[in-house]
C-alpha cells in the first residue's frame, strides 16, 4: 500500500494556552500510535501547520479526523503526495510552538510564521511547507 504525506494549515478558533495544545497533542499520539501515523505539528500565533505520514487508509481516516475537529477551521491542505519513505518517522506527533527566538534564529521562515501561517504565501512556494516542519523537527 501507497506511503503518503500530507501537509496542511488551519486557524484555531481561538488562541490556545498550552493545557489546551497538550490536550490536542495528547489525542493526536493517541490515535496515531495504533496506526502508524507519524508527523509533526507546528503552532503559531493561533494557526497549525501539520504532517501527517502513513498509508493511505490510515492518512485518509486521520485527515477526516482532523478535518471534523471543531477546535479548528480554515483547514486548507498544502500538500497530499505518495512517498518512498517516512520524513517524520521518529515520533506518533512531534510538536514545537514557534517563539519570537525561532523567528530570530530563522529569518527566512520567520515571515511565514511571525504572524500566524499564511497559506496563500506558503502555498506559493512549493517545498516551503516540509522545509520548515523539518527545520523544527530537529529542535
Ligand atoms: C491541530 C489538530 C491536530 C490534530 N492532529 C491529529 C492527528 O495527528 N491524528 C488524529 O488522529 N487526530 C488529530 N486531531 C483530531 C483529534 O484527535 C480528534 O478531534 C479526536 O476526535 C479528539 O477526540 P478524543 O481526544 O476524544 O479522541 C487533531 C486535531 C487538531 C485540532
Amino acid at each position: 500500500m501507497a506511503l503518503i504525506q500530507l501537509i496542511y494549515v488551519s486557524s484555531a478558533i481561538e488562541e490556545l494556552n498550552d493545557e489546551q495544545l497538550d490536550r490536542i497533542l495528547e489525542s493526536s499520539v493517541r490515535h496515531n500510535q495504533p496506526q502508524s501515523v507519524t508527523g509533526m505539528l507546528l503552532y503559531a500565533r493561533g494557526n497549525f501547520m501539520q504532517v501527517i505520514e502513513g498509508e493511505e487508509a490510515a492518512i485518509n481516516e486521520t485527515y477526516h479526523r482532523i478535518c471534523q475537529d471543531p477546535r479548528h477551521h480554515n483547514i486548507f491542505l498544502l500538500s497530499r503526495e505518495p512517498i518512498a519513505k517516512r520524513e517524520f518517522s521518529t515520533w506518533s506527533m512531534a510538536y514545537h510552538r514557534l517563539t519570537q527566538q525561532d523567528a530570530e534564529a530563522h529569518p527566512a521562515y520567520a515571515p511565514y510564521f511571525i504572524n500566524g501561517f499564511s497559506a496563500p504565501e506558503i502555498s506559493a512556494r512549493p517545498g516551503l511547507a516540509a522545509e520548515m516542519l523539518k527545520q523544527f523537527s530537529k529542535i
